[in-house]
């Protein structure tokens, strides 16, 4: 089973032996509610770093009022089984008080990337992740940290942050792992019912509608037109957002003729809130 550490100071310890003798530490922050994206991160990490630290803490400060904090999966003991299967070296879990001690009011602000898409209907989101992965990447003081890229903005975010405030990390992304039949994987599709999973794959489908018929489209309205028609067809789909933006840092995008894009998108079916995107070219 992995080392269990509780406090930061129990972590320090525990990755100042590694640094000592120059070993890599490989690093994946979570909040829990494993699943098999989670451990692929981790699986990338054992094989490229000397010891393999997770943290599972579900960061109260990303959440907004009326979001799922309280509701959040939490299965600690199932988490720790997946973890051992992988050869975890340790997993920090710390309580609230550890990580936001009374007092605590210090943010870290991504500026105007943490607005757009997700942060539009999540105000604050990414200034509490990146606000608790600086606190993690402080506290384990990593050489390399693995994000999955269905969290797409939030991979962006985490690398330009690490950039702009020149925190010695190297930043891993990793493809999104997903069912057989296509649908992303996610803590979060554990609030579907039986149908509304069914119909969570039309968004698979309709990312690679995009992508196929990407090259038949000047402009990006277009095609995002025709990828919402497409994902309307499942009448439980709630849009939230469909967009296409430059790969490399999310900006806006005037024309599909020239550059590198991904559409990304976020869409409710019930009381689940689902992401995912796909590179077009
Ligand atoms: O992607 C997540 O699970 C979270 O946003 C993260 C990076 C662990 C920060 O709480």
């Amino acid at each position: 089973m992995p080392k269990i550490l509780k406090t930061i100071s129990d972590v320090r310890d525990f990755t100042s032996l590694y640094s000592l003798i120059n070993r890599r530490i490989g690093f994946v922050p979570t909040m829990g509610a494993l699943h098999e994206g989670h451990l692929e991160l981790g699986k990338k990490a054992r094989n490229e770093c000397d010891c393999l630290i997770y943290s599972i803490f579900v960061n109260p400060i990303q959440f907004g009022p009326k979001e799922d904090l309280d509701k959040y999966p939490r299965d600690i003991k199932d988490d720790l089984e997946k973890l051992d299967s992988i050869g975890t070296d340790a997993v920090f879990i710390p309580d609230n008080s550890a990580m936001y001690p009374n007092g605590f009011n210090s943010f870290v602000d991504i500026g105007e990337i943490g607005n757009i898409l997700c942060g539009k209907s999540r105000p604050g989101h990414f200034r509490g992740v990146a606000t608790v992965v600086t606190k993690l990447f402080n506290i384990v003081c990593c050489d390399q940290a693995y994000f999955g890229k269905k969290d797409y903005q939030q991979y962006i975010i985490i690398k330009k942050m690490v950039r702009d405030l020149n925190i010695p990390v190297e930043i891993i992304g990793a493809d999104t792992v997903r069912e057989k039949d296509g649908l992303a994987m996610s803590s979060r599709n554990a609030y579907l019912s039986k149908e509304e999973r069914i119909s969570a794959t039309v968004l698979y489908k309709a990312l690679n509608y995009a992508k196929d018929n990407f090259l038949n489209f000047e402009s990006k309205d277009g095609l995002i037109s025709k990828t919402i028609e497409f994902i309307k067809r499942e009448k439980s789909a709630n849009i939230d957002y469909v967009e296409i933006r430059n790969t490399a840092d999310l900006s806006d995008v005037q024309s599909l003729k020239k550059g590198k894009f991904v559409l990304l998108l976020a869409v409710r079916f019930g009381n689940a809130r689902l992401i995912d995107n796909i590179a077009l070219n």
